[in-house]
């Protein structure tokens, strides 16, 4: 294992690689005029996303922002496979997508882990998934806890830890497998502040040791600036790409607490909170006409 560490290692930089994986290759995502019908239990069909056209490259970090309801969840699920485009093209890799895409970790905002089953059993599924034994992957596992600050909770349930814990044990599940994609829909949503920053920080931490092809969805505009290569704005259902911005911030970032306070992050702020806004209030406005006419029904 030290010997592969050693051929796994890449010069200037601490990417020491657990295990004998192999190191992730990232692949590029395409969608190519996507739309996505939903029909509903009454027969009437519903447009959530239409035209949808957007390029993430191999290894780039993109952040997806708009208001709720406009689709951004509905894309992770095709571009993971578990869903289908109704009309226009996806590919990852290269390759449509017909199936499960293979090769992809996803974090939810929820925590999907198993209740019943202790930290280390629950990262270690995904190799044991993979046909990886038992032994190598509780081993794997171990040295993912390690890598996202839980060494000494191994044997701990999900109910006795914090929420950014569980948060790390997520990212440590889904990063194990070392995915050329990972698939994040508002991973950090349910932390406070404090933990959020955190999080965020190792997030970029990990990401920058190999480097995955990321999705990021977030509601968050400060999050997605702080984190991204390009922050891609979604319209108000249907949802559509309004708008991409390219964040020419320097890597490492730093600190995300502290680079929102810099004169280039508050310009892309301001600049992408102007396009978003529209959005925002435009699906609040309909919401809240929604409301109204069920409230004016006898
Ligand atoms: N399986 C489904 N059946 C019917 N409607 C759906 C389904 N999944 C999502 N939708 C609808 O599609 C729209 C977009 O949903 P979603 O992608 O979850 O939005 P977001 O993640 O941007 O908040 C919403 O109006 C939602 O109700
Ligand atoms: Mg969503």
């Amino acid at each position: 294992m030290a010997a592969r560490a050693a051929t796994n290692s890449r010069a200037g930089s601490s990417a020491e690689r657990p295990g004998n994986s192999a190191p992730a290759q990232a692949a590029g995502i395409e969608l190519r005029g996507v739309a996505r019908r939903f029909v509903n239990p009454a027969g009437v069909a519903f447009t959530a996303l239409r035209n949808f056209t957007l390029t993430v490259k191999p290894g780039e970090f993109c952040a997806i922002v708009g208001p709720t309801g406009c689709g951004k969840s509905t894309t992770l699920g095709m571009v993971s496979g578990l869903d289908r485009p109704s009309a226009g093209t996806l590919t990852v890799g290269g390759r449509v997508v017909d199936g499960v895409t293979p090769g992809t970790g996803f974090v939810f905002q929820s925590d999907a882990l198993m209740p019943w089953k202790s930290v280390v059993n629950n990262v270690m599924m995904g190799p044991v998934f993979a046909g990886v034994g038992k032994r190598e992957a509780g081993a794997r596992a171990r040295d993912w806890l390690r890598r996202v600050g839980l060494s000494g909770f191994e044997d701990h349930y999900p109910h006795q830890l914090s929420g950014g814990m569980r948060k790390r044990v997520s990212l440590a599940a889904a990063l194990i497998t070392e995915p050329s994609v990972l698939l994040m829909d508002e991973p950090f949503g349910a932390l406070d502040v404090q933990t959020k920053a955190i999080m965020s920080n190792e997030l970029l931490t990990l990401w920058e040791q190999s480097r995955p092809t990321v999705m990021f969805i977030t509601h968050d505009l400060e999050e997605a600036i702080a984190l991204a290569d390009k922050v891609v704005v979604v319209t108000a259902s249907p949802g559509t790409v309004k708008a991409t911005y390219s964040v020419d911030l320097p890597r490492p970032r730093g600190a995300v607490q502290e680079i929102r306070f810099g004169d280039r992050f508050r310009d892309l702020h301001h600049q992408i909170w102007e396009s978003l806004r529209e959005e925002v209030e435009r699906a609040y406005a309909r919401t809240a006409a929604s409301a109204a006419s069920r409230e004016e029904q006898p």
